[in-house]
């Protein structure tokens, strides 16, 4: 299910199998968004403002004789001039490939938009987007359909080179993000997300180190220590490193290979959906991919606290009080705040390693998505520029940011009469609270919360997008790469 990408001189007749030119929409008609030859041109105008408009993912096939070894265009859709980002180009070429493979074509050349991006830009995000629409997890079907679609071309000459290799890495991340995400929480648990985790990063020289709960409660852990307690499958924290030479950043996930509830277990509605809260940490492991085979000039820790909350006579219970590794202590309101206990844990131990930066990525809150719907992460953040940095790795990677304060009254709401805190703070600021309380473990760090609760997967209100089809998205992978690769 590889695709080979390949850069190609900006001469059509290098075109091969099929060849996708982007066109924007103009009025009720559409227009060429790149220079092409008048014999094309008069064959594509043919069907432009009749069969195709241009409108953003539209597409169109159509045979045109281009060379002996190219017989057909497939239009693609940038949708209006005006409205352009670089998200639109991940879609529209993500939808020409997925055109291109239905069709059973082997070779896919394609010709890049000219607009005032940085053509590495834009042809990094063709690429991303045509092998994340791809991308198809088959693990469990017994008839596995063959992707016919085999090879890209870009036709755009040696200075995008870099970025299609940049974009194939990026995506190796991604793709095993995505799979961990969509694996179900029976062949998924604690240990065998470590078993995967493992296999996707030895061969990269990323240095692995997973505790079991013996080591766990040695390191004083609570937080993963209490949740974990109540599954069959004990808990592990995974701790990954890269190092590539520079400064240490760490990047934190949330894993719940499935959350139940617990005790305060959740209604049946949409359960399935919780094998999907092990995103945060799914999304960690695809950035330690990414980082390593772009080879980025820092050194990076992964961390990944993996466990499945369940109920059962050995959990533990509203009501109990647990104490973290930094010695705070929190008495259990609901034992389906989990996620925020098992990363108190995790940013405790980051923040002792002093990195330069800590960010961490977590399906944390359902409040979030109240508050952003599907079409944006939360950010929290004690670092104004930090926070500005990735916002803007928001806007460029389409895994957009909004930001969410942190203010003292939050904190209050989790005040406690018999521990340092309680574990939720009500309904009212639910994702900002939960944030809060999150904040109580970090030390001296520069930090960021990103709350993923409604991108890590397509729901019923998330865009439909060509590269993300159903099943977990794999977000996250790509903004932190971002945010390293412009930052450091
Ligand atoms: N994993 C959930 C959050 C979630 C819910 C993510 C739905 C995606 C979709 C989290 O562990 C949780 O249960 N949070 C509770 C917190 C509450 C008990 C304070 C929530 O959001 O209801
Ligand atoms: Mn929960
Ligand atoms: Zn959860």
């Amino acid at each position: 299910m590889t695709l080979k990408v390949l850069a190609e001189p900006k001469d059509l007749r290098r075109a091969k199998g099929a060849l996708a030119i982007p066109l924007f929409k103009k009025n009720d008609s559409a227009e060429p968004a790149a220079r092409i030859d008048e014999k094309i041109l008069s064959a594509v105008r043919k069907v432009i403002g009749r069969e195709f408009k241009g409108e953003l993912e539209e597409v169109y096939s159509l045979p045109i004789m281009l060379n002996d070894k190219a017989d057909r265009v497939i239009l693609t859709g940038l949708g209006e001039e005006k409205e352009f980002q670089l998200d639109n180009v991940r879609r529209a070429y993500g939808k020409a490939a997925v055109k291109a493979d239905e069709m059973k074509i082997e070779t896919l050349s394609i010709i890049l938009p000219e607009v005032e991006k940085p053509i590495a830009d834009i042809a990094q995000a063709a690429v991303e987007g045509c092998i994340l629409a791809l991308y198809r997890f088959e693990r469990y079907k017994s008839e596995r359909k063959e992707q016919a679609l085999k090879e890209l071309k870009i036709l755009a000459g040696d200075e995008v080179k870099e970025p299609i290799e940049r974009a194939v890495k990026i995506c190796e991340g991604v793709k095993i993000a995505r799979d961990i995400a969509n694996t179900p929480s029976s062949d998924c648990t604690p240990e065998k997300f470590a078993e995967m985790t493992i296999s996707a990063v030895e061969k990269l020289g990323i240095k692995v180190r997973v505790y079991g709960m013996k080591e766990l409660q040695e390191m004083e852990m609570g937080g993963i220590v209490n949740v974990g307690r109540g599954s069959s499958h004990e808990p592990k924290l995974i701790e990954l490193e890269y190092d590539g030479g520079g400064d240490l950043y760490i990047v934190a996930g949330k894993a719940v290979t499935f959350d139940s509830g617990g005790i305060s277990i959740k209604s049946r509605e949409k359960l399935d959906e919780m094998k999907y809260d092990k995103s945060g940490g799914a999304a960690v492991v695809g950035i330690l991919v990414a980082a390593a085979l772009l080879k980025l000039p820092i050194k990076l820790i992964g961390l990944i606290p993996v466990v499945e909350n369940m109920p059962s006579g050995n959990a533990y219970k509203p009501g109990d009080i647990i104490r973290f590794r930094n010695g705070k202590t929190a008495e259990i309101i609901s034992t389906d705040a989990e996620g925020r206990l098992i990363l108190a844990d995790a940013l405790a131990y980051a923040s002792e390693k002093k990195p330069k930066a800590l960010i961490d990525l977590a399906t944390l809150t359902g409040a979030c998505i109240i508050a952003l719907g599907n079409h944006a992460s939360g950010l929290f953040s004690n670092d104004d520029k930090l926070a500005e940095k990735l916002i803007e790795s928001g806007e460029r990677t389409g895994e957009r940011l909004w930001r969410l304060p942190i203010w003292k009254p939050y904190y209050d709401q989790l005040k406690s009469n018999v521990a340092d805190m309680k574990n939720t703070g009500g309904h009212a600021g639910g994702a900002i609270t939960a944030a809060a309380f999150l904040s109580n473990f970090v030390e001296n760090t520069s930090w960021a919360h990103i709350d993923i609760a409604g991108t890590a997967w397509i729901q019923e209100q998330s865009e439909q997008k060509s590269y993300a089809s159903k099943g977990a998205t794999g977000i996250g992978v790509r903004l932190i790469i971002d945010f390293l690769m412009n930052n450091v």
